[in-house]
């Protein structure tokens, strides 16, 4: 699978987006080593901070179908921004804990535009359980 076939699943994801309080639509997709995809899309809450981004709602999809940080390949993130769209910081923290550091991450907007890069770039000095 390439980054633009990740990336018009990341496109279904967001279709599914629950977002009436930013009216901000994001979707991702990750790609597992045996070809599998698992979407995630943001789903927001009327409290806020409750909310999660759809990077972390299709990495946790993938854990509850028993995945583990070994099976990633591919992550792919778009929403309609001017650039290709950048996972906060809070899911590249949650990616480092679950995501191999050379996983492929892909980003893109709705305009064609994708930028490709991987963990170790997004996130550099992590902190990690080996800190604690
Ligand atoms: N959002 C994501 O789902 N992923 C990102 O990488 C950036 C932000 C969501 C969170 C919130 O529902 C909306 O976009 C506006 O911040």
């Amino acid at each position: 699978m390439d980054d633009n076939q990740l990336i018009e699943c990341a496109k279904e994801a967001r279709s599914l987006s629950y977002s009436p309080y930013s009216g901000f639509a994001v979707g991702a997709a990750v790609l597992t080593k045996d070809g599998s995809i698992y979407l995630g899309a943001n789903v927001e809450n009327s409290s806020y901070p409750v909310s999660m981004c759809a990077e972390r709602n299709a990495i946790y999809n993938a854990m509850m179908d028993g995945r583990t940080r070994e099976d990633f390949l591919a992550l792919a993130v778009v929403g309609d921004t001017a650039e290709p769209i950048s996972p906060c910081g809070a899911c590249r923290q949650v990616m480092s804990e679950l995501l191999p550091e050379d996983v492929h991450i892909v980003m893109a907007n709705l305009d064609g535009k994708s930028k490709a890069t991987t963990l170790k770039e997004l996130l550099p000095f992590a902190f990690d359980g080996s800190d604690l």
